[in-house]
């Protein structure tokens, strides 16, 4: 399996979104990451749809659009329009989780769910069948900038186990929050192949280089 990195730019210099995007591009990283939080679900808010909308008139790059939304149902339409190309949920959020993965799909995206550190990875075994990706939380979702939780990666090896034994081998697990040179060796070797880095990438003076050391 191939790894893909993607670039949190919630990292990024936000006053110029448009020159971040194509730093991303010219890095070649795959993905961009896209963190949608309303201010209820984590503390925070940061940007949503007609933001989105406004990216996607400046790059044709991967949207990678991670909800921590209280209530995600009635925004899901609202991304798919917006041009977002995968819409992860999280299992914590209100509302029916199979029809939200139903209604991502049907919408024309790839569906992911999310879970946070405290949530056990034995949960979304019921809707793997619904699924593009699981992404794995390695920090509590909120902010940038935080230590990756060594624990987090013990369900990623169980959850990566979980799959390869049942049919779901080509199922993309995501891992967000800490991501560095040295946390990346560790969930890779756990078994995730898609790495969200905000901080790290960002930051870096050579993005291309910082991404090539992680994937
Ligand atoms: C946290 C977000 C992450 C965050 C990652 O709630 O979901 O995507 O931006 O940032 P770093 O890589 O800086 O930990
Ligand atoms: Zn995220």
């Amino acid at each position: 399996m191939k790894n893909i990195i993607s670039a949190s730019m919630l990292a990024s210099d936000l006053t110029n979104i448009e020159k971040e995007i194509h730093r991303t591009e010219n890095a070649q990283v795959e993905w961009l990451h896209i963190d949608v939080m309303d201010g209820v679900f984590v503390d925070n808010i940061t940007y949503g749809n007609n933001v989105v909308a406004a990216m996607r008139k400046v790059s044709d790059i991967y949207f990678d659009t991670h909800l921590m939304v209280t209530d995600p149902t009635n925004l899901i339409p609202l991304f798919a329009l917006a041009g977002s190309n995968m819409l992860t949920i999280h299992l914590e959020s209100k509302g029916n989780t199979t029809a939200n993965l139903k209604y991502i799909k049907k919408s024309g995206m790839n569906a992911g769910l999310a879970i946070k550190p405290a949530t056990d990875w034995k949960e979304v075994i019921p809707y793997l069948p619904l699924c593009d990706m699981v992404l794995v939380m390695t920090v509590e979702p909120g902010y940038g900038g935080q230590g990756f939780i060594p624990q987090c990666a013990d369900k990623v090896a169980m959850l990566r186990k979980y799959c390869n034994e049942n049919g779901f081998d080509k199922m993309n697990i995501q891992v967000d929050g800490g991501i560095n040179t040295a946390t990346a060796a560790t969930v890779k070797d756990a078994g995730a192949n898609v790495l969200v880095a905000g901080t790290y990438l960002f930051r870096a003076v050579d993005m291309k280089a910082a991404a090539d050391a992680i994937r």
